[in-house]
């Protein structure tokens, strides 16, 4: 079947404009998938190489980022990566034919630009409202994490799911250990009973630096414009949802995924602060510190610790105790099984596909196939347990982790995205003061 004849075969003519195309198959592999990137910073270029290294088969047609000097970026990084593959840079991405987009509209410039798979590699503020605008165009996705920063966001991007699935697209999330075949192996054992039953949980992302710290960008601008906080996202709380929910919702991510994606907190106690040299409020208002208590039910906690100090022990991983042994995984590190007596009794080899790559894979065999999927609510889930251990940390207070989704009206996410907009500063948050909403 030609390219332009499925969109007319399929049965749902005349809402073809707004339902992402399947059954790119049948044109047995001639067919590229048209692939546009939102975001084309330092993630949203790995992920379309990630992505092509995954499948060759694909056409990078459009690039939008709300500065101009991204897309060429991006572009050159790409087309540096597929001719260190040997690919035919003129077929993945021809320079004269990709559309590049700039400026507050980027995103519905290139969802009209015939764009089959949108790659959304934005900060983590503009998740949610950037795939509501997905949604409304039906385009199959690749959403980055964190896909939400605040109960309002993951209450959005759950109708949104509901929407996604009822058009039919297909929608897979950055969170490569999911996707890891040593990983895969591991959880598979512990739902299998390898380690007994789970009576303790802890994960882990300790840096040994502040991300940023020597990264601040366009120091010219004032600091409390949303441009420069957009431009330093990952120091603003509202821009990025602290690094616990932008970096270590990974680590509680695979810690729901072992204990089954259904298995929530009962209630959550963290404790957190910003220990950094580096000023406020050039450096942002966000801790460098979060340790987190939640208590799973039935006598099982999860603690989850992460920091970002300059020159500290760098520690990332997840630990699961059983009645019979340990669990152990850290990504590109080690991953496997100890007896309760510290003896390795199993150990996954290195997968032969790095799941940064293997993602992209099960997002393209999926479109091909005609397989919807859809991997937005457990990464909802996972991103409540950070966005809960924010809220603990930040206000000192214990509270039912429930409250969050139902009822916590915190929205971090300004409107409208304007440059020179003064943010508000509010300093950083206070355990004992700031108040829970
Ligand atoms: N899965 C992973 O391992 C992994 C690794 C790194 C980053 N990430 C995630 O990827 C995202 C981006 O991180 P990064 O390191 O590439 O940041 P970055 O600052 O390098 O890139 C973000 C880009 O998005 C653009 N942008 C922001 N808001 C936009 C909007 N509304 N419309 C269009 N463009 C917009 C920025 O101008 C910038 O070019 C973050 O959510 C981060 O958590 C994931």
């Amino acid at each position: 079947m030609q390219r332009r004849d499925f969109v007319k075969s399929s049965a749902i003519i005349g809402m073809a404009a707004a339902m992402p195309r399947f059954g790119f198959a049948e044109a047995k592999g001639s067919d590229r998938i048209k692939v546009g990137l939102v975001g084309c910073g330092g993630r949203g270029r790995g992920a379309l190489c990630n992505m092509i290294s995954a499948d060759p088969n694909v056409e990078i047609t459009a690039l939008a980022d709300l500065f101009p000097e991204k897309p060429a970026q991006a572009l050159a990084a790409v087309e540096k990566h597929v001719k260190k593959l040997g690919l035919n840079a003129g077929e993945i991405i021809d320079s004269s034919k990709v559309k590049r987009f700039s400026g507050v509209g980027c995103l519905g410039e290139l969802l009209e630009s015939g764009v089959d798979v949108v790659v959304d590699a934005c900060s983590p503020a503009f998740r949610a409202p950037n795939f509501e605008k997905i949604v409304a165009a039906g385009k199959h996705a690749f959403l980055e994490k964190p896909v939400c920063i605040d109960a309002t966001q993951a209450r959005k991007m759950l109708e949104l799911s509901k929407k996604a699935d009822e058009k039919g697209m297909c929608v897979v999330c950055g969170t490569q250990r999911r996707y890891d075949a040593g990983y895969q192996e591991m959880i598979k054992r512990v739902q299998d009973g390898g380690i007994g039953e789970i009576v303790s949980a802890q994960c882990y992302w300790n840096d040994g630096d502040y991300v940023g710290r020597n990264q601040l960008r366009n120091t010219e601008l004032m600091w409390d414009t949303m441009e420069y906080q957009i431009r330093n996202w990952f120091s603003f709380i509202w821009a990025s949802g602290d690094h616990i929910v932008e970096q270590h919702v990974h680590n509680l991510d695979a810690v729901m995924w072992a204990l089954g994606d259904n298995r929530f907190p009962v209630e959550v106690r963290a404790w957190g602060g910003r220990s950094t040299d580096l000023p406020t409020p050039t450096y942002g208002d966000r801790f460098s510190h979060f340790a987190v208590d939640f208590d799973m039910g039935n006598g099982l906690r999860l603690q989850s610790y992460c920091h970002q100090d300059p020159k500290t022990a760098r520690e990332q991983g997840e630990r699961l105790i059983g009645t019979k042994g340990v669990m152990y995984s850290s990504l590109g590190g080690k991953v496997g099984f100890q007896d309760l007596k510290g003896n390795t009794v199993w150990e996954a080899s290195k997968p032969e596909i790095p799941g940064l790559v293997a993602e992209h894979k099960f997002l393209l065999d999926a479109i091909r196939n005609g397989k919807q999927v859809n991997k937005i609510n457990q990464l909802v889930n996972s991103t409540l347990l950070a966005i809960a251990g924010r809220l603990s940390a930040y206000s000192g207070k214990k509270f039912k982790f429930d409250w969050v989704l139902a009822k916590s009206k915190e929205n971090l996410c300004p409107e409208k995205i304007e440059f020179a907009k003064k943010m508000p500063w509010n300093g950083v948050p206070v355990p004992g003061k700031f108040q829970l909403i």
